[in-house]
């Protein structure tokens, strides 16, 4: 009798110990789509400390932060190398306080805090990188605080097989850092991350090249691959990410890139070059629709300390992103694609449906949808979230609105 009890105190032991290290493996990092501010579309390289302190200020002050933009993604430039330990450093000129103290101000802004690396020698813009120090690198992050990790994949072969294994190495070396860091994959979509990278152990991965300030690269995009060198717009990058719905969920997100929504085509900024002049507030208000829609992670990147009041109502509408925060967690299901419409739909939680309209001709159109037809029968009114007036359905349940060039409109259906 002693030894049944005995074996199974061992058996839960096992049991409570895989349960437990279950619980740690970064399998509940990331319920919702990550949302916050990266600096590389504005900055490029080009960050410091007293930038970043300043953003995550701004990120509170404008209500971003308590909107659920709650992290600060730093991308590539801060490395200054490695230390005579192999430890990485930070930049000491654009960081002269050092990284942890940077990490403790963001965390007493009530935010958290992103670092970027490189599954390579070197980074996309040719900075030190974590090939061969994994564990070291992860746990320096870990003592600095960091909580998310971007790892690119710049210098590293293009087989699948290596990447998978570059990144289950850093997932790895995160794991068993002392500390809870969510990673997101960067591999532009070249590898269908989408088929991997949620067990390779990420919670999101980017399924495209680089988004530009643009709409559209102008060429027929069948793969991500298709896109590099092209400058990547907003629609270029739906029209993949669109196609992967079945592969989102709580944990694991398609990463259709950060939002360029109030960059004006910022001169010398990355996202400014391949074409990116610039986009209007309609294609801005549409990048934002359609990313919630597809419960993309929300990454800003224009200014925050200087939006303007167009920017500003984009990127602060509550009820847009209580779309993509949804805790559902699905991907809108795109079931209209043609030479005028997209049209889109995501159930939500509450037993609510969204809806998105998307115009892509180059004028103004009349849209008249019969929600019946989309299989959509037990609703009775559709709120407009951006113009915030809520329509009675009809019994044939019909929905008749003017859309602009390049405007999505989004309902959610009750
Ligand atoms: C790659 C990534 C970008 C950015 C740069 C930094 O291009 O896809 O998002 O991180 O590298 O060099």
């Amino acid at each position: 009798m002693k030894k049944i009890v005995f074996t199974a105190f061992i058996y839960l032991g096992l049991l409570f110990n895989s349960t437990n290290s279950f619980a740690q493996s970064n399998n509940d990092l990331a319920t919702l789509p990550p949302m916050g501010f990266m600096t590389w579309n504005y900055f490029g390289v080009n960050i410091n400390e007293q930038d970043i302190k300043t953003l995550a200020d701004a990120m509170v002050e404008t209500g971003l932060r308590d909107l659920g933009f709650n992290y600060i993604f730093i991308d590539d430039g801060w490395q200054g190398g490695r230390d005579n330990k192999n430890n990485m450093i930070p930049d000491p000129k654009k960081f002269p306080s050092g990284m942890k103290a940077l990490v403790d101000y963001v965390h007493s802004k009530g935010m958290k805090i992103g670092i970027y690396s490189d599954a390579a020698q070197l980074t996309c813009a040719g900075y030190t990188a974590s090939l061969g120090f994994e564990e070291q690198d992860a746990k320096t992050f870990a003592k600095w605080g960091f909580d998310y990790l971007k790892y690119d994949y710049c210098g590293a072969p293009s087989d699948w097989q290596t990447a998978i294994h570059r990144y289950e190495k850093m997932a790895t070396a995160l794991r068993n850092s002392g500390r809870e860091i969510t990673l997101g994959v960067c591999e532009w979509g070249d590898r269908q991350p989408w088929l991997w990278a949620k067990k390779a152990g990420g919670q999101l991965w980017r399924t495209t090249a680089d988004v530009r300030d643009k709409w559209y690269s102008g060429s027929k995009i069948n793969k991500p691959s298709d896109l590099h060198g092209k400058g990547a717009g907003i629609f270029d990058i739906l029209n993949l990410n669109a196609e992967l719905a079945a592969y989102a969920g709580p944990n694991g997100w398609n990463d259709p890139d950060m939002l360029v929504v109030g960059l004006y085509g910022k001169k010398g900024a990355p996202s400014s070059d391949l074409g990116g002049k610039g986009c209007t507030d309609t294609e801005y208000q549409s990048q934002m629709s359609l990313w919630c829609l597809m419960a993309a992670p929300l990454m800003i990147t224009c200014d925050v300390r200087n939006m303007n009041d167009a920017t500003k109502r984009i990127l602060t509408n509550k009820e847009i992103i209580a779309i993509d925060q949804d805790p559902l967690g699905k991907q809108a299901v795109r079931l209209v694609n043609n030479e005028i419409w997209q049209v889109f739909i995501k159930p939500l939680a509450n037993g609510d449906t969204a809806l998105g309209i998307l115009n892509i001709s180059d004028k103004e159109q009349t849209s008249d949808i019969n929600l019946s037809s989309l299989g959509i029968t037990d609703v009775e009114t559709a709120k407009d979230l951006w113009s915030k007036k809520t329509i009675k359905l009809n019994s044939k349940k019909n929905l008749k609105v003017k859309v602009a060039s390049h405007e999505t409109k989004v309902y959610r259906l009750n």
